[in-house]
């Protein structure tokens, strides 16, 4: 039927065109807008996601420990002798072992260690394990390496309260040693030696393999997703600013009370709260303290160099609080604590 007016059938047609160009636009268009949603970018400029990130150990602030280090298996053998020998002590009773157990990880696991004649310490004994990875020795970084550290305990009153002529002697009256000092320094038994047999052994306790340093190899699977979570707040949070490197610390110096008086809170002040300061007696360096590092920190309890945080869920809750000005939610702290237990390495092929 031809219709009177014209124009009403003109715009009509029109519009039924431009409704089907705008429908083949729309529908177009959603479809290329999903397609480009969906499209993984692979360009430079693309932002990682979290779960990228998560595992390129490459910008990563913690390091995987070698699988394997290459040392004079017979040296790190002497050594080990020598560290497990009560000879170093002037009683005769005490080793290094007695405060650094290899069973116990590395420490005591007292708040201040016992020496001879049960004379306690004034201070924390850290781990033994990867401490050849750490930039200085003790808490106030006072030694320089692993071989000038041992002057330390062996001299010191409440540890083995012993000296070197003293030391000398009751090795040199011992033919085994004769004979393994012989084999391996042509210059026999002496300080140096000594020193350097006990340090190579220490180089060698190493704990590699842990859940975590699977995880930065890219096995995605060897954390759960709590733990995934809890390496997040700890990199979000700014713990990894301090607690980072192969020992996830052991590479800085930092104050203890960043953000708040830990000392004045906790009370009772003693010489070793000072820390560095009693090495360089720059006031900048009060309270400052060899940033410790967390590997295998789940065995090594109470916390601190003064011994003070009894579980590790009170040694995180309080660095939240005095490094960060952070109070974490219970949720927080059990996620980040769970990811510190991932830590927990092995030693000659056996966890811990
Ligand atoms: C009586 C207990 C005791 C004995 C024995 C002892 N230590 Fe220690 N060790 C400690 C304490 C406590 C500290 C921390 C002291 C400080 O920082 O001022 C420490 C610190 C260390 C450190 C530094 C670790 C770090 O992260 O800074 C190493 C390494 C170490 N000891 C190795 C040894 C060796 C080797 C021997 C034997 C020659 C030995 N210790 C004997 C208690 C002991
Ligand atoms: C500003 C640097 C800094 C930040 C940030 C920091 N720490 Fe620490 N952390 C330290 C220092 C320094 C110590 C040693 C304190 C002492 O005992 O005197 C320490 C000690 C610890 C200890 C005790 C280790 C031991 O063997 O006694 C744990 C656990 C720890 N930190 C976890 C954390 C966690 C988790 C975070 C984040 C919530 C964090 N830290 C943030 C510097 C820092």
């Amino acid at each position: 039927m031809r219709s009177v007016f014209p124009f009403p059938s003109v715009i009509e047609n029109n519009m039924k065109r431009l409704s089907l160009i705008l429908l083949i636009l729309v529908t177009a268009s959603l479809i290329f807008g999903w397609f480009w949603w969906k499209t993984p970018t692979a360009n430079v400029l693309a932002v990682p996601t979290n779960e990228r990130l998560e595992y390129d150990a490459v910008d990563e602030p913690i390091l995987p420990l070698p699988l394997t280090i290459t040392l004079n298996e017979e040296k790190v053998l002497l050594g080990e002798k020598l560290f497990e020998d009560p000879q170093l002590s002037r009683t005769n009773l005490v080793s290094c072992a007695s405060c650094h157990s290899l069973s116990t990880g590395g420490t005591d696991r007292l708040v201040h260690s016992l020496g001879v004649a049960n004379r306690a310490g004034s201070i924390n004994a850290p781990t033994v394990f990867n401490s050849g990875l750490n930039s200085k020795q003790f808490w106030d970084g006072r030694a320089e390496s692993l071989e000038a550290q041992i002057d330390g305990p062996t001299h010191a009153f409440n540890e083995m309260d012993s000296s070197w002529p003293e030391i000398l002697n009751k090795l040199n009256l011992s033919p085994e040693y004769r004979e393994a000092f012989a084999l391996l320094y042509p210059e026999g038994i002496r300080i140096d030696t000594i020193k350097d047999a006990i340090a190579t052994f220490e180089r060698s306790l190493s704990t590699p393999n842990s859940r975590f340093d699977r995880f930065l190899r890219g096995d995605v699977h060897a954390l759960s997703q709590e733990e995934r979570d809890g390496y997040r707040l700890f990199k979000d949070y700014g713990c990894s600013s301090c607690h980072q490197g192969a020992n996830v610390g052991g590479n800085m110096f930092e104050k203890f009370g960043v953000m708040g008086n830990y000392f004045g809170d906790r009370g009772k002040p003693t010489k070793a709260d000072l820390g560095r300061f009693n090495v360089t007696g720059d006031e900048a360096d009060r309270h400052v303290f060899k940033v410790p590092g967390l590997r295998n920190v789940t065995l090594t309890p109470p916390y601190f160099h003064d011994g003070s945080a009894v579980t590790l869920e009170d040694a995180v809750a309080i660095m939240a609080k005095y490094q960060l000005g952070r109070r974490l939610s219970s949720v927080e702290l059990l996620k980040i604590t769970s990811f510190l237990k991932t830590l927990s390495g092995e030693y000659k092929g056996r966890a811990l």
